[in-house]
């Protein structure tokens, strides 16, 4: 199966470069606020996808029972010695355009930055629908161009793309920023019903991060996120979107972890626990399970 390219981050110090060194507590800050606005306050079983190092995870907890995916098997080390190995966590190196986990299985999941990373946006978000149980709810953060900056630059004749236009632009290779409405569209027509949208760093200029204390922005932000609902023109978007019409599917994974998982070439379940790989009897893949992180990668050769 052919898959659109993937944005590496093996080996990457962003968390400690973007995150922790880089001025960012204002956009990490905003970002709780909205997820404790839009996430479930408990559930059984959530889904981070591009969970990166952990960054996010800590405002999950009311799940019993968190899978961190990322593409990156060094980012997932880092959430490891963040986060630590209880039996809360699972960690998944794997594509998010070929999710190793049976349809209906997620009560809940989060796509925070990384969205921006897709080539083939409507494809991941699909591969998001089929694993989300009946009634799932999905949050994502996308990035927008339709923002304020992008804008005035468009208009004054600075920038060559326009922010109106519904495809993405991708002003950086793999990186990527979305339309409000084109990511309205692709939600809808897999069928979701969006329930809210919140606008998010409203004041990510340079100059206001430097002068105005964090608190009394992140005050401001967390106000005008609310005006999500009507327009959208901030770099940072979030939307908690329901699936509906699932209703059909029956309840996965009740048998323990080995029944989250289905061989991401062939599609069958389950598959075979043998300690240091899970096997698939159909295909015959290998998959390699090492240090507590689940390999989908690559079959084991
Ligand atoms: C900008 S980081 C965001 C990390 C985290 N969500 C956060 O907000 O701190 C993007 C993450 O997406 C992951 N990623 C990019 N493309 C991916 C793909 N196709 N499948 C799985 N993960 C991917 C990267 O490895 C990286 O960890």
């Amino acid at each position: 199966m052919t898959t659109p390219p993937v944005c590496d981050y093996e080996g990457s110090d962003y968390q400690t470069s973007f995150w922790d060194k880089g001025g960012r507590e204002y956009e990490d800050r905003t970002e709780a606020i909205a997820l404790q606005r839009l996430l479930p306050k408990r559930g059984r079983i959530l889904l981070e996808l591009g969970a990166g190092a952990g960054r996010n995870t800590p405002r999950y907890l009311g799940f019993d029972r968190l899978v961190l995916l990322d593409y990156s098997r060094t980012q997932l080390e880092q959430a490891q010695q963040r986060l630590g190995n209880s039996e809360k966590y699972i960690y998944v190196a794997a594509d998010a355009y070929r999710l190793p986990f049976v349809d209906g299985l997620f009560d809940a999941a989060t796509m925070i930055r990384v969205l921006h990373h897709m080539a083939d946006a409507p494809k991941a978000l699909g591969q998001v629908k089929n694993v989300l149980a009946a009634n799932g709810i999905f949050i994502l953060e996308f990035a927008n161009k339709l923002n304020l900056k992008a804008i005035f630059r468009y208009l004054l004749g600075k920038q060559e793309w326009s922010p109106f236009t519904l495809e993405p632009v991708e002003f950086v290779k793999l990186n990527f920023d979305f339309h409000p409405k084109a990511i309205r569209q692709w939600l809808g027509g897999l069928g979701f019903v969006i329930e809210k949208t919140l606008t998010l760093s409203h004041f990510r200029v340079g100059i206001l991060k430097r002068i105005i204390p964090t608190g009394v922005l992140v005050f401001f932000d967390s106000i005008l996120q609310w005006t999500g609902t009507l327009v959208q023109v901030t770099p940072s978007v979030f939307v908690k979107a329901k699936i509906v019409g699932r209703d059909g599917i029956p309840p996965a994974g009740q048998d323990g972890i080995l029944s989250y998982f289905k061989c991401p070439d062939c599609g069958h379940s389950p598959l075979v626990d043998n300690k240091t790989y899970l096997e698939c009897s159909n295909c015959k893949k290998k998959w390699g399970v090492d240090q507590g992180i689940y390999d989908f990668r690559e079959p084991m050769r």
